[in-house]
């Protein structure tokens, strides 16, 4: 089953054509990253009628790169959500319109369950596995027991890891988007110079805004040229990663689940996918992403259309929908 899929609640305008949820045909990814730049974050009216001048152009491109046309596609698929409203609305109704004029089903798919579907995108990962799912808007252990059945078992009660990347990477000057280049200077830092405090939260829960804070204060205690921002990085990204992966390691020793993966933009951070490969050490099987498929892409949503679809009885009457649903 062939399927072309568009991902657009957010800053990414992206398409991509997939075999059977795992062989990637085409990636198309469009960035608005230079356009939001100067505003320091997204604005979602600049970034709506950005995915709308570049919609049709992602499409073209991703029919090129696969050398397939429409005749040959079997679904077309996009985000519905969560995600910024008139972002979203852009990717799924130019894929319903597809699949009205190719006469071809439309599938709606959730933007968190994609991310997880990363996973199988050009590897034969199967269920079951726990998914630490980290990105800009969610830091998530899902265990994913089937194709089509996910439990959360710990979720952040404050700020995505995301977030707290991106906005530490603001207090240090470091542009937008942060996360990136906060991970590459922390590479050049010593991870033990600042001592930063672990949240003190449930078993099935993640709290970042006090680290935030205390990361805030080291930086106050400095002249704004003189800040240590590499030991600042490196101190920081090892307090995330080591809540990260200590608390995802219990949960599944818990599950007594084997296997575990890493999902969302945050699983493209250096640190955290190190830490990963360490668990195969003590007798875990692990797997993360290609970098690429980290990040806002179109590949996931084709793969989670293929594997995980939104069941309802006519997917042309979907929604899109801002925050979580189930
Ligand atoms: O999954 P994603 O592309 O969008 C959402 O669905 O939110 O994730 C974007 C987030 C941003 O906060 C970005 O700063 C972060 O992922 N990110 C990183 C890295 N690459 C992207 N954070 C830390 N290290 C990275 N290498
Ligand atoms: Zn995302």
């Amino acid at each position: 089953m062939i399927i072309l899929a568009l991902e657009s609640s957010c800053d990414e305008t992206a398409a991509a054509i997939v075999k059977d949820g795992r062989e990637v045909l085409s990636n198309i990814v469009s960035s608005q990253i230079k356009i939001h730049e100067k505003f320091g974050g997204v604005v979602p009216e600049v970034a709506a009628r950005e995915h709308l001048n570049s919609v049709n152009m992602v499409i073209k491109e991703a029919y090129e790169q696969a050398n397939i046309t429409p005749e040959n596609i079997d679904a077309f698929a996009s985000t519905v959500g969560p995600g910024l409203v008139g972002c979203l609305l852009v990717g799924m109704n130019s894929a319903k319109t597809l699949s009205l004029v190719h006469k071809k089903s439309f599938i709606g798919v959730n933007h968190l369950n994609a991310h997880v579907c990363a996973n199988y995108l050009n590897s034969d990962l199967k269920p079951p596995f726990v998914c630490l799912l980290v990105s800009g808007g969610h830091s998530q252990v899902i265990y994913t027991g089937s194709y089509n059945k996910q439990t959360i078992m710990a979720q952040t009660i404050d700020d995505a890891v995301g977030e707290v990347y991106d906005k530490v990477a603001r207090l240090c000057s470091i542009p937008y988007p942060g996360g990136i280049l906060l991970d590459k200077m922390a590479s050049e830092g010593n991870p033990s110079a600042f001592d930063f405090p672990e949240a003190k939260v449930k078993e099935n829960e993640f709290s970042f805004s006090g680290l935030k804070t205390a990361v805030l204060r080291e930086i106050k205690k400095f002249d704004k040229n003189n800040i240590p921002k590499a030991d600042i990085a490196a101190s920081f990204q090892k307090r995330i990663a080591d809540t990260l992966i200590n608390k995802t390691k219990k949960i599944a020793d818990k599950l007594n689940c084997k296997t575990i993966v890493l999902a969302g933009g945050v699983a493209a951070n250096s640190e955290l996918r190190k830490r990963l490969e360490q668990l195969n050490k003590e007798g875990y099987s692990t797997h993360a992403p290609e970098l690429k498929y980290c990040t806002d892409n179109a590949s996931m949503v084709a793969s989670c259309a293929y594997f995980n679809p939104i069941q309802c009885k006519d997917s042309l009457m979907l929604e899109v929908f801002s925050r979580d649903k189930a």
